[in-house]
């Protein structure tokens, strides 16, 4: 039986009192029981003041990034062993935004999700396709391709210790969710194309779909069965709507 997970990627917002008001939300509204299935990945400056505000609770943290290099010259970057001193359980790889903007490669991705896991972190996959790739009818092959970059470099094994996020790139900031059934064929493929090379890797990794999840869409997409869960930006900065959607989880 895998576990639900809702996971918070706050991107580049916050601020040290508006994090606070946040995260006191959170745990106000919370018990274990929800908490065990939440988690917020942050900016990498908060991380001190988000492990000081969870350190009693269940909830875990995690970085939206982090270097594919150890440690040295390479200035601006943030190394997994660092997350790790600060309490990070989690570190997001491969976000649209940061394979769109910042021109991360698939390869750079699975360099990142190795570094993560010999880090003791565990990756945050994320995979998508955008909407010209949907139309033409690629979206199967796209998700594959970004897919195998890990699964080729790592081995199936090191799928064991992630979470894979679906996230259709046309969905996400955009309002536009995907029904529940599209989210659910490309989650069953992606399950089934794991499944192809290890059976019980597939039957436990939790799969998250990501992609303008709010309170009220939350619990039709949460009941498709091979969505574990879900990635969420906006409708994560606040309180209310994120605990209703961990409710939904
Ligand atoms: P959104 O972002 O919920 O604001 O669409 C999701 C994400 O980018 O992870």
């Amino acid at each position: 039986m895998r576990q639900s997970l809702v996971i918070g990627n706050w991107k580049m917002n916050g601020s040290l009192q508006n994090n606070q008001a946040l995260l006191q939300g959170l745990i106000q509204g919370s018990d274990e029981a929800l908490q065990k299935k939440m988690g917020v990945c942050v900016p990498f400056v908060y991380l001190q003041q988000i492990k000081d505000l969870l350190k009693n609770t269940v909830i875990s943290w995690g970085s939206q990034d982090l270097s594919e290099q150890d440690s040295g010259a390479f200035t601006g970057e943030i190394a997994g062993s660092m997350l790790i001193d600060f309490g990070c359980k989690y570190a997001i790889v491969g976000h649209s935004e940061r394979r769109s903007l910042y021109n991360e490669s698939d390869e750079l991705v699975a360099k990142k999700f190795a570094k993560a896991q010999k880090s003791g972190l565990i990756p945050v996959l994320c995979i998508g396709e955008l909407l010209e790739e949907r139309e033409a009818g690629k979206t199967e092959n796209v998700v594959k391709r970004q897919l195998d970059a890990v699964i080729n470099s790592q081995g199936i094994a090191a799928l064991a210790n992630s979470v894979i996020a679906y996230e259709p790139v046309w969905a996400i900031g955009t309002g536009k969710t995907a029904f529940p059934q599209q989210a659910q064929d490309v989650h069953a493929f992606i399950r089934q194309d794991i499944a192809n090379r290890d059976a019980t890797i597939a039957e436990n990794v939790q799969l998250l779909y990501g992609g303008s999840v709010k309170g009220s869409n939350a619990a039709e997409l949460f009941a498709m069965s091979d969505i574990d869960g879900g990635l969420i930006g906006g409708a994560s900065l606040k309180a209310d709507d994120f605990l209703t959607i961990c409710q939904a989880a």
